[in-house]
């Protein structure tokens, strides 16, 4: 009896040291997935929105290069709501990510919860947009003076030199806005353009664009161009254009290569455009992204600083290339950008 009992003690021994083990094992087990889902690197993303063609372009390679890093990137979508915008960014705070990269909507209204975000030891990437008066680790943008100065260069070019322009401007909150259009005035200064009427589109919403189109019809016709502050916009001047029977008789400006931006160039209803490569900016913002989470700094000949209010901020600044007709195809289709078929789809 007794040894049976010592048999059993025994038995019950070794069953409680292999489930122990059989238990660390399995803990290993799941911990070791565990460990490394904890190591990975979390990046929190907000956009403004995705109406704007390029937008999508900017989080799937975003994503994907971040992916390549050995990172996972959470996407939210703000949908233009400034305070949707800064919930996401308290989101991001509370799910303690490493990076939070934002297209923000308002340029001048992130300073607190970026505070929240960065007493919690985040890294804070302002994405396209500078973020003002804020506490941000980088800004990584296109050279938007430069966009300006394109869109002017190209419009003297054509003959505007002495002549008169409308200036159909993107949404007054985002910082490049002022930058594009401060320095396509004074391209048009130079040159004796007079600035013959102005309106922005609140939330680069490009409808307003037709509207004020519409509304404006004598001073429209007493003009030889119209600066679009991007493509999503010239796209609405040019329908509105249409209805008056003055599309292809106006000189007409964007940014960003749109499709049917390309397509109206080919067409010869808008002038130019801008390309902003945004392949190479969200590959280059993953890595710069990936870099600052593991303790590193942003370096580079592509890294410069600037000053947002309250501080020197580094500066990635990458550079954007006009488009006209003539250099449709070696930019946007030998650069794979956009394909000839698409582009040229509605001319015989
Ligand atoms: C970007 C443009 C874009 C616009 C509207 C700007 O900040 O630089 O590329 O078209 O926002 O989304």
């Amino acid at each position: 009896m007794r040894k049976n009992k010592i048999v059993i003690m025994i038995a019950s021994a070794l069953l409680a040291l292999t489930c122990l083990s059989g238990c660390n094992s399995e803990a290993n087990d799941g911990a070791a997935p565990g460990v490394q889902e904890e190591d990975k690197l979390t990046i929190g993303m907000s956009f403004d929105s995705f109406v704007i063609e390029r937008w999508q372009r900017d989080r799937d390679v975003f994503v994907q290069a971040a992916k390549e890093l050995g990172a996972e990137v959470n996407v939210q979508n703000a949908n233009g709501d400034v305070e949707e915008q800064k919930r996401q960014i308290e989101y991001f705070v509370d799910k303690k990510v490493d990076a939070i990269v934002i297209v923000c909507i308002d340029s001048d209204g992130l300073a607190e919860p970026i505070k929240r975000a960065k007493d919690a030891g985040i890294k804070v990437i302002a994405y396209d947009r500078l973020i003002n008066n804020a506490d941000i680790d980088l800004y990584i943008s296109f050279d938007n003076e430069m966009v300006g100065t394109l869109m002017g260069q190209s419009l003297i070019s054509n003959g505007l030199s002495g002549g008169r322009v409308i200036m159909v401007g993107g949404s007054p909150a985002d910082n490049n806005v002022s930058l594009v259009e401060g320095a396509f005035e004074r391209v048009m200064e130079l040159n004796n353009v007079t600035i013959a009427g102005r309106v922005h589109c609140d939330g680069w919403r490009a409808e307003l664009a037709s509207e004020y189109i519409y509304a404006h019809r004598e001073l429209v016709e007493s003009c030889d161009a119209i600066m679009c502050g991007n493509d999503n916009v010239a796209s609405q001047v040019v329908n509105a254009l249409a209805v008056q029977r003055l599309a292809g008789k106006m000189l007409v400006t964007g940014q960003d290569a749109d499709l049917e931006a390309c397509q109206r160039i080919a067409e010869g209803t808008q002038l130019m455009t801008v390309y902003k490569p945004v392949e190479k900016l969200a590959r280059r913002a993953a890595e710069c992204a990936v870099e600052l989470s593991e303790g590193g700094t942003v370096t580079g000949d592509d890294v410069g600083t600037v000053f947002n209010g309250k501080e020197d901020v580094p500066y990635v600044k990458l550079e954007p290339v006009m488009v006209i007709r003539e250099n449709m195809d070696e930019i946007i289709i030998d650069s794979g950008f956009h394909t000839r078929e698409e582009v040229y789809l509605n001319i015989k």
